[in-house]
């Protein structure tokens, strides 16, 4: 179950996202930077199809696809999907959950999720991890992109996002969640708060792979 003002908060916002937030992508060497890692290394442990969850208008399912990994993007919001299938008419996007993924067990090779895990409570993202783990094969590969706490303990501080109540999540915390779904961190990437002159946020990627 996800919240439908969250549905309807993206599909509200989808044309204007659209409009700003690929082209800022790829004008940022770091965003790409680990995307082209986890491609590298879905490419390199024997290919097979990706999941782009929480894919908005799509433009990184595509940067996977420019990247040679087949790669198909799954999204909440009617209105981000049906501009990522505009946009990318040879790929596929499909309206769906992150949380209850139409893909058989163990039958992906990885799955993204970037920037998508923020409007995740933290009491909800075990499920969610345990929903990564589900789909992907016995060495398949996860990477989150996520903006990162530093605060103490806790896992997650919330935060105002122009879209609809956010989260943003402790690396290590969310590193330890990781491991305890059956999912091994291999590499992570911080980001300088410096980096995002908005909010001044450090930027996590941490990169997983499914223990066999
Ligand atoms: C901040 S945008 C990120 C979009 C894209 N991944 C990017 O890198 O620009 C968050 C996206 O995740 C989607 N989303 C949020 N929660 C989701 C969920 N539980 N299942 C599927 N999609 C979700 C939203 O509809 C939105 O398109």
């Amino acid at each position: 179950m996800t919240d439908p003002n969250l549905r309807a908060a993206y599909d509200g916002v989808a044309a204007r996202y659209a409009e700003s937030v690929p082209e800022r992508y790829h004008s940022s060497p770091l965003n790409h930077a680990m995307v082209s890692v986890f491609a590298e290394l879905v490419r390199t442990t024997g290919d097979g199809l990706v999941a782009d969850v929480g894919c908005g208008p799509g433009h990184v399912t595509a940067h996977l696809g420019a990247l040679g990994v087949t790669a198909f993007g799954v999204d909440l919001s009617p209105e981000m999907i049906r501009l990522a299938s505009g946009a990318y008419p040879e790929l596929r996007f499909e309206v769906g959950l992150m949380s209850a993924l139409e893909a058989e067990d163990a039958s992906l090779a990885g799955v993204l999720a970037n920037y998508s895990i923020i409007h995740m409570p933290p009491e909800r993202l075990p499920e969610t991890l345990a929903e990564f783990h589900r789909v992907l094969a016995p060495g398949g590969h996860l990477l989150l992109g996520f903006p990162a706490y530093d605060g103490p303990a806790e896992l997650a501080e919330a935060f105002d996002h122009a879209a609809y109540l956010a989260y943003r999540y402790s690396p290590d915390r969310v590193a330890d969640l990781l491991l305890r779904a059956g999912l091994a961190e291999v590499a992570r990437m911080i980001i300088a708060p410096s980096e995002d002159p908005k909010r001044g946020f450090p930027q996590a990627y941490l990169v997983a792979r499914r223990t066999a």
